[in-house]
């Protein structure tokens, strides 16, 4: 029996969600319908629409912006969070609690967050053979996107992660956010500093910022150095990679990422393993 799958934003039409997991399907054999649904930009549509798609027989459903925290109160408030959602403040993947589901909860409040957004970026960079186990790693960005890496990028065991961004204030509250999400993130091993104070040599640096969008560029130190640099953003020319490839690092933008959480989120619906490389393969061929 087909299962069914959704992903919801505002807007969608560019989602290439659909043929990730399209592609995910034919690779498993799994039957499965993943179709875009648009969604108006407020909570209670956000709610009206995921009650009708699971009450209707729906498996999961991704989530996208403008709704990842939308997301996170709702599941809050009905079937619980992930750790890794908690922490990011944020939700990407959305299924049904079968626990509270066997034991007589309805669908409505039995709709169960988590976020794959992080563990896919450290899968994409494990993909590399990128060293993070040990590795001083840099972080730039303060807003959800940076968010929703620090739980998978510490349990990693990266040796120190110092987080940076234009505006010093929302670094430092994002650390003590961290701190009363979660009890096994020890925030004292989390520096800050803002975006243009960050200096010396690291070994990975992660652009998480929304800069990418923009054309503006990071305002970054002269003695500002990584070996491996990654951009969060896809799908063109980004000046964040292009400055460090400039100064001899590997990078990578990240379409892995993008492929990455798909791949958990499907693992998770449907319990079958996903070759990443295999389908980031067959999906740039197309
Ligand atoms: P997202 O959910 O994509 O993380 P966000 O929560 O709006 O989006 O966060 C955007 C991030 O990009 C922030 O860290 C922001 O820095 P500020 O906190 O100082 O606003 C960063 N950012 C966006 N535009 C930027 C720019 N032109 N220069 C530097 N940082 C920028």
């Amino acid at each position: 029996m087909t299962q069914h799958y959704i992903v919801i934003g505002n807007p969608i039409a560019h989602s290439k969600s659909p043929e990730i997991h399209a592609q995910f399907a034919t690779q498993s054999g799994s039957d499965i319908s993943y179709r875009r649904q648009y969604c108006p930009d407020d909570a209670s549509s956000f709610t009206a629409v995921i009650e009708a798609f699971f009450n209707g027989g729906g498996v999961g459903a991704n989530v996208t912006v403008p709704f990842k925290q939308i997301a996170y109160d709702c599941c809050a408030a009905r079937g619980g969070l992930s750790e890794h959602a908690k922490v990011a403040g944020a939700v990407n993947t959305l299924s049904l609690n079968k626990t509270l589901i066997d034991s007589g909860t309805p669908i409505a409040e039995a709709i169960y967050g988590d976020n794959t957004d992080g563990q896919g970026l450290v899968n994409h960079i494990t993909s590399l053979d990128w060293p993070l186990a040990g590795a001083r790693v840099a972080l730039i960005g303060a807003g959800g996107a940076a968010r929703g890496v620090i739980l998978p990028l510490l349990r990693a065991d990266i040796s120190s992660l110092t987080i940076a961004n234009r505006t010093l204030s929302k670094a430092t509250d994002l650390v003590k956010e961290l701190g009363t999400a979660s009890d096994t993130i020890d925030q004292h091993h989390i520096d800050t500093c803002a975006t243009s104070e960050l200096s010396g040599q690291f070994d990975i640096i992660i652009n998480a910022t929304s800069i990418g969008l923009s054309g503006d560029t990071l305002p970054l130190a002269d003695d500002l150095q990584a070996q491996y640099a990654y951009d969060m953003m896809y799908g063109r020319t980004l000046p964040f990679l292009q400055h460090f490839s400039k100064r001899g690092a590997q990078t990578s933008d990240g379409y892995g990422m993008l492929i990455g959480q798909a791949a958990l989120s499907f693992e998770r619906w449907t319990g079958h393993n996903i070759d990443v490389v295999k389908a980031t393969d067959a999906l740039s061929r197309r």
